[in-house]
């Protein structure tokens, strides 16, 4: 074998600093196992075309499944005179088939293989993120539940707004994790198309059945268009779209846990053993857990702005450039991960403190708005009652009180129709549990939301053990 399986029309050695710069071995090394996959589903189909013989393939693929052995062992030695995992196996399955080891690329070029190998990483990594995902959301469900009926301030601006309930609160990130999952599901459904057989750009002149080859692979599809399907990164672009947006979800939550866990906020008491201290203040207990998930989403999105930009006005059908997907896809891929299973283990442990998020919610006139719905109940259009408990409010701060602090006799000032009821009308519980609609944060909704999301839960989990 020549020293290249692409040297022959060359006049002089590659100049090792060229190898050093063109080779991508150190990144995609990781898809050898997908990358053999396809190399044995590729020999099937030459065999089942007449390409090659049953029993060619056959040694073929059990050559194949040695050098997985190998790299597996971590016995192959990887170097980059060879740039790439394709040309790494392809190397060392000539030690265990000989010759034979040349006609394994037959009807095939690495355009259509890198593209197979990553769609194969990028559906299993995705399944993985999705499970990953329910455990997560799993995980938001419980921690609604144990705290259900714990009151806190709902913001706005960052100001105490209206009360609502913590597990309110932590429902809206389940919403928000379950979008993420449909994304992830919807990313998955595009990326499960099979390219073999398009070969450089054109498509094959062997007649491979590619159907064939989709179904030893496990894909639902065959590409339509040879040239879209060496060159197609749509589906590493939508995944990536959906774990930076799956990312901000995290980073929203993570500046919400670091505020709560402050001494300003006191909401929450993050679990020790996710948390580490300062070398120099003794007192100090950082919430490094959400700082690092909040730190590394700029990770994600970079890698996604990285991807858009590397694809941008590329003409068709492989360049080059494309090499460079893998540590920008690699990259998000791990760093989700890492975040997800992070954040699953730590959530369980998140001591609400109620007694303090009852007691802010109690303070900043969060009962405003129910003071003019009250007044609006008893006649008043909704505008004039704004304007009537604004008065009220700037008496209120006045006399450093909250409104419901305030005598009948104070309030009447304002409006001769507040009666004692009204004391009731603006308690805390009282304007959660009057928050009925669908959506709202009554105590009655909320169970009824952690009862569908359970379900929800159930069926996904059922549908994964049945497939
Ligand atoms: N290592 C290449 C990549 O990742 C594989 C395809 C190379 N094709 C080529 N004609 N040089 O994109």
């Amino acid at each position: 074998m020549s020293q290249k399986p692409w040297d022959g029309r060359f006049s002089e050695p590659t100049d090792k600093a060229v190898e050093a710069f063109t080779a991508s071995i150190d990144i995609d090394r990781r898809l050898y196992n997908y990358d053999i996959d396809g190399s044995i589903a590729h020999c099937s189909t030459l065999a089942r075309a007449g390409v090659i013989s049953r029993q060619e393939a056959q040694l073929l693929a059990e050559g194949l499944e040695k050098v997985r052995e190998e790299i597996r062992r971590g016995e192959l030695e990887f170097c980059d005179r060879l740039e790439d995992i394709h040309m790494h196996v392809e190397d060392r399955l000539a030690v265990h088939v000989g010759d034979l080891s040349r006609k394994l690329h037959t009807g095939r070029s690495r355009n259509d293989q890198i593209a197979v190998d990553e769609r194969l990483y990028l559906k299993a990594e995705t399944r993985a993120i999705i499970a990953q995902i329910f455990d997560f959301r799993t995980a938001l469900v419980d921690l609604a539940e144990a705290n259900l009926n714990v009151v806190m301030p709902g913001y706005t601006h960052l100001q105490r707004a209206q009360p609502v309930l913590f597990s309110h609160h932590m429902m809206a990130y389940y919403e928000m994790m379950t979008r993420d999952a449909g994304r992830f599901a919807d990313a998955l459904d595009r990326m499960d198309v099979m390219p073999l057989g398009s070969a450089a750009l054109a498509g094959t002149t062997y007649n491979l059945d590619r159907e064939y080859t989709a179904g030893l692979l496990g894909f639902s599809k065959i590409s339509e268009n040879s040239m879209d399907a060496v060159s197609d990164r749509d589906f590493m672009l939508e995944f990536a779209a959906a774990a930076s947006i799956c990312m901000i979800h995290l980073s929203r939550l993570s500046e919400e846990l670091v505020l709560w866990s402050s001494a300003e906020f006191r909401f929450v008491d993050l679990p020790d053993a996710f948390c580490t201290g300062s070398s120099i203040m003794p007192q100090k207990k950082n919430p490094d857990i959400p700082e690092l998930v909040r730190g590394r989403t700029g990770r994600v999105t970079g890698n996604l702005v990285n991807l858009l930009t590397l694809m941008k006005s590329l003409p068709l059908a492989y360049n080059r450039d494309m090499q460079e997907d893998k540590v920008p896809l690699m990259e998000i891929v791990d760093t989700l991960k890492a975040c997800l299973d992070i954040y699953t283990r730590m959530m369980p442990r998140i001591i609400v403190n109620e007694d303090v998020t009852e007691q802010a919610a109690n303070t900043g006139f969060q009962n405003a708005t129910d003071l003019a719905d009250y007044l609006v109940e008893k006649g008043m259009a909704f505008r004039k009652a704004h304007a009537c408990v604004g008065k009220a409010v700037a008496y209120a701060l006045d006399c450093k009180k909250e409104l419901h602090e305030l005598s009948l006799e104070e309030l009447r000032q304002f409006d001769e129709t507040i009666k004692e009821d009204v004391y009731h009308a603006l308690s805390v519980r009282e304007m959660i549990d009057r928050r009925k609609v669908y959506g709202g944060t009554a105590g009655s909704n909320v169970r009824k939301a952690i009862a569908r999301a359970k379900h929800d839960l159930a069926a996904f989990h059922g549908a994964e053990g049945g497939c």
